[in-house]
């Protein structure tokens, strides 16, 4: 086996390599600052004012990324999520910026309600079962609007996070009704209900004020409902299927290649923070540990990788060229 790994032919026989085309840049856009405010629990990564994006949209281009997916933080929030389909809303602003600066860079816009609502679940809450829960058909209302309001900002992508039963099936009978034929549904198909999202919510201000979402997102135990869950968005027409978080998924991922569509895997906050922190410390390589990291999710099956290191990764390709 040696024959294959001396450092003249090791080339020749690598089987995965990642290109700044499989990367997608999450972006946080907060509307209530005109400078950028650093994120504690994530070193390295902003929340933007709406005012720096051409420039942000210049910078991502210019390192050949050809992809954005953007979380916004709104001023105003209430139990109705109101401000995440306003016309002139943080992401609906945010998406025309970028397309005018750049109108070759694919927008995609994550769509739920948690960053929206007072109550920072992912939907209408209401009574059930005796308590409170999120509803599921109410909700599915809500996110029919906020995606439309996103393609009739530009957005090329809609991608809902909210695991809602039927949302995919729903969101593009929307779009149809209202001419966005060509707007692509990525689904957060199988996430789970992870610990490693911390980070992101204190990024987007979307932390939850009770209960959790394990009665939406999926047990992290399960592997055959994960790919249940699926394969029901791809019947109902996803055009990407997402896994979320990546790293401990992989045998999601994996399996998930049988249905056929193309594969997003999201590296969350959580992962990102992790790798910053033992870095900061000197404790592992970041370079090595960051560019093994995508290596791993990319050989297990995703065409896509949403990642915080996308710029990074991508800086470091260019580099090497
Ligand atoms: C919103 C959403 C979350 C993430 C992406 N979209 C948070 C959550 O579900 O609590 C997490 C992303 C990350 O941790 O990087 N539903
Ligand atoms: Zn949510």
């Amino acid at each position: 086996m040696r024959r294959y790994r001396q450092r003249i032919v090791q080339e020749l026989f690598t089987e995965t390599c990642i290109d700044a085309g499989d990367l997608i840049v999450p972006l946080f856009v907060d509307e209530g600052i005109d400078r950028p405010l650093p994120i504690v629990s994530m070193p390295g990564q902003v929340r933007n004012p709406v005012g720096d994006l051409p420039g942000v949209a210049a910078r991502i281009a210019g390192l050949d990324l050809k992809s954005v997916i953007l979380f916004g933080i709104p001023v105003a929030k209430d139990p109705a999520a109101s401000s995440a389909f306003a016309p002139d809303g943080v992401i609906q602003r945010s998406v025309m910026a970028m397309k005018e600066a750049v109108p070759d860079l694919v927008v995609c816009t994550d769509v739920c309600a948690c960053e929206y609502t007072d109550h920072g679940h992912c939907g209408i809450i209401g009574k059930k079962h005796g308590g409170k829960d999120l509803l599921n058909d109410p909700s599915l209302e809500l996110m029919n609007r906020i995606a439309v309001s996103h393609a009739e900002a530009g957005a090329d992508i809609v991608a809902p996070s909210c695991m809602l039963d039927g949302m995919v099936a729903s969101i593009r009978a929307a779009l149809d009704a209202r001419g966005f034929e060509d707007v692509l549904i990525m689904s957060y198909s199988s996430k789970f209900a992870s610990g490693f999202y911390g980070p992101f919510r204190e990024a987007a201000d979307s932390g939850f004020s009770f209960g959790d979402r394990s009665t939406y997102q999926l047990n992290p135990s399960n592997a055959r409902e994960a790919i249940l869950e699926s394969t029901l968005d791809a019947g109902e027409g996803a055009d990407i299927l997402m896994v979320k978080p990546a790293g401990y998924y992989l045998d999601v991922l994996a399996s998930l290649r049988d249905l056929g569509l193309p594969l997003a895997a999201f590296q969350v906050s959580g992962e990102y923070a992790m790798i910053k922190a033992a870095a900061g410390h000197g404790w592992i390589d970041e370079r090595a540990a960051v560019m093994e990291s995508l290596t791993c999710i990319k050989r297990a099956g995703a065409d896509l990788i949403v990642t915080y290191f996308a710029e990074e990764a991508a800086r470091w390709m260019h580099e090497e060229q």
